[in-house]
């Protein structure tokens, strides 16, 4: 089989490895990819969804995977299913789940999907009006996809009050902050976990805790995400509360709402003194999880697509090794306001851990970082600490201008033995 992998970041990286371990799999490409993808893989630039379609055509794809939720927005999806191509993510129709924050709260709402409380609103005077039916703090959020800029904790009314004008008077976010969610705050702790679904039948993957601050003990500004591990053994007493409360009647819903969902769902949960409730919804793999996640994967993610696009999930049996990976980002001076970008990268040669190349370019024939997100280094292991060991001990060797990453990864694991 040859596979197209879309996306350029570590995530789209960690699927590529996932395919190419399948014994079906002759060829990954990953379009556009990365330079640090191209030492590895085939990569290729398709400007259009025309192109991708010809590219398939041309190039004898025989499945698209689909890594970032921009592209489903954009309804490539579509797109290739009705130029005839096998594709694993969902509809633009179904990726609202995500998309849309407000079609998501409404929809969770109507099917008594336990999350926040919420309000929508699309004017100031308003959501003046509707903030003050909340306690402090308070959470703001666009409705819209944002690239992570899009959610606010606001813990005085002073600061909602700017925010809400932020995006409904000077339109910070565009389009995508012209209807606005005020949410109430959850007390809790959070965890990923992903639904395989064709929209009937789903199975979960394991869990995986995201670090989504910038600094360490979770301080800071909020980012695309520091760091993952996986599995969280607390998560599992509540995973059968999270299938059946939230995944179950989530994917009932949108089936009922003419969105079937068929790819992978992201269940962004907090797990709260009263129980797991939704933070968000994603129509797509996370990232980082996703490279803390896929190398734990033992079943062919080939045979785990076939099941998702033939409607044949309620046969999958999925199988997971029962190690521990860490995966530690490396950021960019500035992230993940200002990245400085434009400098080498030098990596020595890796041995005890895995490296996924995510903001990187070729400059003149070196690699140099240009995003937010550089590198993505996992360490793998039958323990959580030697996992951890793995992946910091790589890090050290590995050099560029400004490099900053999380020294605690994976240290809150011991934090919720409840
Ligand atoms: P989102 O983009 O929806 O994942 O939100 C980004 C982050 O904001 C989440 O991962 C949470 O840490 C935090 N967050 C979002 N909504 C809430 C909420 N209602 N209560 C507490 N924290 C939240
Ligand atoms: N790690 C969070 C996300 O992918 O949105």
């Amino acid at each position: 089989m040859n596979i197209l992998v879309i996306g350029s970041g570590g995530r789209e990286h960690a699927l590529a490895e996932a395919f190419v371990r399948s014994p079906q799999v002759t060829r990954v490409v990953v379009s556009p990819g990365n330079a640090g993808i191209a030492l590895k893989y085939p990569t290729v630039e398709l400007a259009s969804h025309q192109s991708i379609l010809d590219y398939c055509h041309e190039s004898l794809i025989d499945m698209v995977f689909i890594g970032p939720e921009t592209a489903i927005a954009d309804g490539l999806s579509d797109y290739l299913r009705a130029g005839g191509i096998k594709v694993i993510a969902p509809s633009q129709k179904a990726g609202r789940i995500e998309t849309s924050k407000i079609f998501a709260k409404e929809l969770m709402q109507r099917y008594q999907i336990p999350t926040a409380k919420h309000v929508s609103v699309s004017d100031y005077e308003s959501a003046l009006e509707r903030l003050d039916m909340f306690t402090l703090p308070v959470v703001i959020k666009a409705d819209g996809l944002a690239a992570g800029k899009g959610v606010v904790i606001c813990f005085t009314k002073a600061d909602a009050i700017k925010e809400l004008s932020a995006l409904l008077v000077d339109k910070s976010l565009g389009e995508a902050g012209s209807r606005v969610i005020i949410e109430e705050y959850l007390e809790g702790w959070e965890v990923s976990l992903f639904a395989i679904t064709d929209g009937d039948s789903f199975c979960t993957t394991i869990f995986a805790q995201d670090h989504k601050q910038l600094y360490n003990d979770d301080k800071g500004p909020n980012t695309g995400g520091m760091g993952a591990y996986a599995p969280v053994p607390a998560a599992e007493e509540y995973r059968k509360e999270i299938e059946d409360s939230i995944i179950a009647p989530i994917l009932a819903a949108l089936k009922m709402e003419d969105s079937l969902y068929q790819g992978i769902l992201f269940c962004g949960i907090m797990i709260t003194p009263q129980g797991p409730k939704v933070i968000e919804f994603n129509c797509r793999l996370g990232d980082p999880e996703t490279q803390a996640i896929l190398p734990l994967l033992e079943t062919d993610l080939v045979q785990i697509c076939d099941a998702i696009e033939q409607h044949k999930v309620s046969a999958l049996q999925v199988a997971w090794k029962t190690d521990t990976s860490v995966c530690v980002v490396l950021t960019s001076e500035g992230y993940p306001r200002k990245p400085n970008t434009g400098h080498p990268i030098f990596i020595p040669s890796i041995t005890s851990a895995t490296v996924y190349y995510a903001g990187v370019c070729d400059i003149n024939g070196i690699l140099c970082n240009c995003g937010g997100r550089v590198l993505n280094v996992v360490g793998i292991a039958d323990d959580i600490d030697t996992a951890r060991a793995m992946a910091y001990n790589e890090i050290k060797g590995i050099e560029f201008y400004g490099k900053y990453y999380r020294n605690d990864i994976g240290l809150r694991i011991n934090k919720f033995k409840q």
